[in-house]
């Protein structure tokens, strides 16, 4: 990251699909992520390895990852929700691969039919298997502690919980673990406080935050985030996005406004902004209808904008 500030991880494709009714062909979903990488983008997560039954847009995933990985210097990340979709992400060549660990009991329940210990459990699985693999197959498994700042079925979610799961899968071999704000219940103050929490328990394995902006205080995170070190943020073009087993959570916060943001407070994304406004296009023609977020994309780039690199 020397010629980057922050690393901006497009979640599009599998944050942001698996919510939507239609389905994008898979030739859209290539050009969007070829599209992204040659606008700057360095990490995708392109698709999650789940029951393509239960969530049919994920059926082409191992031909999208086998696309993704032909781009030079991308990093092509996808989500597993369990051991037989960790072992389908692996066997596909992910470099990195998210599981998904949830705080709230009842979400873990609802979302993969595990609690929270038996998601960590299964990491450990994971993990060791990833170990018996070469090193050239083995991905680098980052743990995504989902719900962390609230629940849309139980409400508050414990902190101390919070920290209890971080430690737990970063013991489980997980290489770094992200906190997600599943739900977009989080305010700065918050962020600002678990990050905190969870950088004194694992230090150096605290991964990113991943953002949804439910109630418009996305962006206002990411500041706390950056605050308290934080350097890594998920986030969705068009701010497509939500959990379809967290009843009422919705997009992610929107790469576009998140990119014009950064770089005009001077933190290099490495992400050319028009070109990354582009690639709408392509989300709008794949998915005629769909709506798209976004202010910069509406009000457009204020003028006299710099880009980082070049204040
Ligand atoms: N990929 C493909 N197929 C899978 C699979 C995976 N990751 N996991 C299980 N299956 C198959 C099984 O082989 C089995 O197939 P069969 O009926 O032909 O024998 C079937 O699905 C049911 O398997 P089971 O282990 O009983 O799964 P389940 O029905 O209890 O579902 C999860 C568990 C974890 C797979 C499911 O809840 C899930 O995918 N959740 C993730 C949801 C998600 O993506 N949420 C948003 C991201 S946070
Ligand atoms: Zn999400």
């Amino acid at each position: 990251m020397d010629d980057i500030d922050v690393l901006v991880s497009e979640v599009g494709p599998r944050d942001g699909l698996q919510n939507t009714k239609q389905f994008m062909p898979t030739e859209f979903k290539k050009r969007w992520i070829s599209a992204a990488a040659a606008a700057g983008v360095r990490e995708i997560e392109v698709c999650s390895f789940v029951p393509p039954k239960l969530i049919p847009q994920m059926v082409d995933a191992a031909e999208v990852v086998a696309h993704a990985r032909t781009i030079p210097g991308l990093n092509v990340a996808a989500l597993a929700p369990n051991f037989k979709g960790a072992q389908r992400a692996m066997e596909a060549g992910v470099h990195k691969l998210t599981l998904t660990i949830s705080v709230s009991k009842s979400h873990s329940l609802a979302n993969v039919r595990m609690t929270p210990d038996e998601a960590v459990a299964s990491a450990k699985k994971i993990c060791d298997f990833r170990d018996s693999l070469p090193p050239e197959r083995r991905p680098k498994i980052e743990a995504g502690l989902s719900t962390v700042f609230g629940c849309t079925i139980e409400g508050a979610v414990s902190e101390d919980e919070v920290v209890r799961l971080a430690i737990a899968s970063a013991e489980a071999g997980c290489d770094e673990v992200g906190l997600a704000d599943t739900t977009g219940y989080a305010n700065p103050e918050q962020i600002r406080r678990v990050f905190r929490k969870v950088r004194a328990a694992i230090g150096g394995k605290l991964g990113g935050a991943h953002l949804h902006n439910t109630r418009g205080l996305g962006l206002a995170n990411v500041v706390a985030a950056l605050e308290v070190g934080v350097r890594t943020f998920d986030s969705s073009q068009g701010g497509l996005g939500g959990c379809p087993f967290a009843p009422g959570a919705s997009g992610n916060i929107v790469t576009e406004d998140l990119v014009f943001m950064l770089e005009a407070m001077g933190l290099r994304t490495g992400i050319d902004l028009d070109r990354l406004l582009a690639i709408r296009q392509i989300l709008a023609e794949g998915m005629p209808g769909e709506l798209l977020y976004g202010y910069v994309p509406l009000a457009g780039v204020t003028k006299g904008f710099v880009p980082a690199a070049r204040h």
